[in-house]
């Protein structure tokens, strides 16, 4: 039996530096090995959740495509579909949703936040808040216990996600399984270099701060975002230390060993941040500037972005539809014929 890896995407901005060392790229590499079956997606639904603005949806969803694609994923080894093209994920959500407990997700991340931060302004806690929000572990869930994923490429803000997903894929074991597991337990796969990579200002690099580098900007672009990069006043010749500075942590995990081991040294020695700038910005733009190239090809052709995505939503579906028809059943459902 193969392993499965699965991972996702949402769809509400331009893919990230962030997005691309902290998933994609470990899922294309995985998606390399002979005994690994890769689902990789756009989690359109999700955007739901974030963002009202259809234009702006449906220009990421191609961004996202065409990144995943630009980055070297093979569609032929790979199944790279939409999740709204998957109508088992929603259903399998609501049966989900039927037994998840609600005090797994009062404990989310996202919906904490959101209700601190209405909080601390002294308003109606849950005011603004969706149930979208308040579901969107479940919807993930859903997203990865369908395909039975062994393991979750993700950067480490969504371990709390894949966790709950375990806990409720569980609990389905527990009720309607009879001895027989339906789900498998799926591992978040976390790359310790990489798992928040910080943004301009040294926060994790996020949509939400907008302190992102976007993934395929203009070699121009590139350079002058990273000339934003925030460090401290340390002037040339000073010794500077590596690990209290994000523009290293964003050159590690770019650069080789050998080149971080050099570049800690060179910092320690007195490397003044604008030449540490130029070392970022030459090592970004080398292992870019191919699949940059891809990228541009790429989204000037919508039509067969969305045609390849059509046809991987056909394979999923070839697993994904009969296995929704074992769940109906399971809990007392007609299956469709
Ligand atoms: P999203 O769209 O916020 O981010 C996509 C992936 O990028 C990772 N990531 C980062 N990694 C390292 N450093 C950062 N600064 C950084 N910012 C983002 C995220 O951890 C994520 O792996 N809910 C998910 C999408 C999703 C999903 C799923 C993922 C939906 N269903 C099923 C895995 C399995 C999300 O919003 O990711």
């Amino acid at each position: 039996m193969k392993t499965r890896v699965l991972t996702g995407i949402t769809t509400t901005g331009t893919p990230h530096l962030g997005n691309y060392a902290g998933a994609i790229r470990p899922a294309i590499t995985a998606s390399k090995a002979a005994d690994v079956e890769s689902f990789y997606f756009l989690a359109d639904y999700h955007s739901l959740i974030k963002c009202d603005d259809p234009a702006r949806i449906q220009q990421s969803r191609l961004e996202v495509a065409a990144t995943w694609l630009a980055g070297g994923l093979d569609t032929q080894r790979a199944t790279f579909y939409s999740q709204s093209d998957i109508p088992e994920i929603p259903e399998l959500t609501w049966l989900l949703s039927c037994i998840a407990a609600k005090g797994l997700l009062n404990r989310a991340h996202a919906y904490k936040a959101a209700v601190d931060q209405n909080t601390a302004a002294g308003e109606d806690p849950d005011a603004g808040i969706t149930m979208g929000l308040y579901s969107y572990p479940v919807l993930m869930a859903a997203d990865i216990l369908l395909f039975n994923a062994n393991r979750v490429p993700v950067g480490r803000d969504q371990i709390q996600h894949v966790e709950m997903a375990r806990d409720i894929g569980q609990r389905f074991n527990h009720l309607f399984g009879q001895g027989q597991d339906f789900f498998v337990m799926p591992e978040a796969v976390i790359e310790e270099d990489v798992a928040t990579l910080p943004g301009l200002d040294g926060r994790k690099m996020s949509k939400s701060y907008n302190n992102t580098i976007p993934l395929f900007s203009s070699a121009k672009e590139l350079k002058t975002a990273i000339a934003g990069i925030v460090t401290d006043s340390k002037l040339p010749g000073e010794a500077k230390d590596a690990d209290n500075s994000h523009l290293f942590t964003l050159y590690q995990a770019f650069a080789s060993r050998e080149q971080s081991a050099q570049m800690r040294a060179d910092l320690l020695d007195g490397l003044a941040w604008g030449e540490a700038k130029q070392r970022l910005f030459e090592q970004l733009n080398a292992e870019l500037s191919e699949p940059r190239e891809r990228y541009h090809q790429l989204i000037s052709k919508p039509h067969e972005l969305e045609e390849i995505l059509q046809a991987g939503a056909a394979k999923a579906r070839k697993i994904a539809t009969p296995f929704m028809a074992q769940l109906r059943d399971a809990v007392g459902l007609r299956s469709f014929s």
